[in-house]
């Protein structure tokens, strides 16, 4: 990983500009979750640090944006930059960073160039649907997966891909598993916003509803509700839950067994990604981890 923050340092350097290097070096850094996984595929090459930097970079500059649209204050418990140096700045330096990361992408073979690229074009196509999404109650399941997949699954989804061309490997089983990964990742985030409390967390718990979001759990509780429920469910959406409020949803939720019906989903998902690595220990471990941060 050493080799990657050297990457990343030197591309943020490249840029030249000491108010660029002064903000990103505010930004925490993450798990660096799709780095991790680029060099675990691609471990030999000598380009797959430097494909990992451009993957980070992309991601920092999404969450970036992603905190301007979504008016967030926080980010991996730190000031976000939209609320450090305003929406601007924020905007900007995601600009810089994203076309940073392009600049360095056409190094590559046209086809992991292409997977990377055709990944942001899907993870900007997710983000609208997702603030679409949120103007109205959405209790179609298929819908909230496409989204999901779109927003969240497609770069992890093309991380894993283009590694593995890199590599020399099986591009198609390393996308299926970096696809169910991110789903499964973000289904289990999804549970976690309800079932955790605000400390864990580091925001109010069951915040996502509030933001309109509704995630698998709310989906699967509304298919289940009578017609008087669902009414009373609906109108929460989008508001400031009263303690009672958020009581009568969890308790349905544990009536209905939503929580583990959404589980169940990641679960499944994650099997067949297990099954699509079932030679590569460190991969199956990456999965096993993801899932025991459940309940
Ligand atoms: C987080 O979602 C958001 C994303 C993973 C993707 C955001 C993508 C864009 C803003 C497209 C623009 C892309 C570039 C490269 C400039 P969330 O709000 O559900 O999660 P959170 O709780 O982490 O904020
Ligand atoms: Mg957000």
């Amino acid at each position: 990983m050493q080799r990657v923050e050297e990457q990343i340092k030197r591309l943020i350097d490249e840029i030249n500009y000491e108010e660029v290097s002064r903000l990103f070096a505010t930004l925490s850094g993450g798990k660096r979750l799709r780095a991790k996984l680029i060099l675990k595929i691609a471990k030999d090459h000598e380009d797959a640090p430097l494909l990992a930097a451009i993957v980070e970079l992309i991601h920092a500059a999404s969450l970036l944006h992603d905190d301007v649209i979504d008016e967030a204050m926080t980010r991996r418990g730190k000031a976000s930059v939209n609320a450090t140096d305003g929406s601007k700045t924020a905007v900007m330096l995601g600009d810089i960073l994203y076309s940073k990361a392009f600049t360095e992408l056409v190094v590559f073979d046209k086809l992991v160039a292409q997977t990377i690229a055709a990944s942001v074009t899907a993870l900007s196509k997710g983000e609208m649907m997702d603030v679409k999404m949120a103007e109205s109650f959405n209790s179609d399941e298929h819908l909230y997966l496409d989204m999901l997949y779109l927003k969240t699954a497609t770069l992890i989804e093309a991380a894993a891909k283009a590694s593995a061309l890199l590599a020399g490997k099986n591009a198609a089983s390393h996308a299926l598993y970096g696809k169910n990964l991110g789903l499964s990742f973000q289904i289990i985030d999804d549970i976690l916003d309800i079932t955790s409390d605000a400390a864990t967390l580091g925001k109010p718990a069951m915040n996502d509803f509030v933001e309109g979001k509704c995630t698998l759990p709310y989906i699967y509780l509304y298919h289940a509700m009578d017609e008087q429920d669902k009414h009373r469910l609906v109108s929460l959406h989008t508001k400031e839950l009263s303690s009672e409020d958020a009581e009568w949803i969890k308790a349905n939720m544990k009536h209905y067994q939503t929580i583990e019906k959404s589980f169940a989903l990641a679960q499944k998902l994650s099997n067949e990604a297990q099954e699509a690595m079932k030679d590569d220990e460190e991969l199956v471990a990456i999965l096993e981890t993801m899932i025991k941060r459940s309940y």
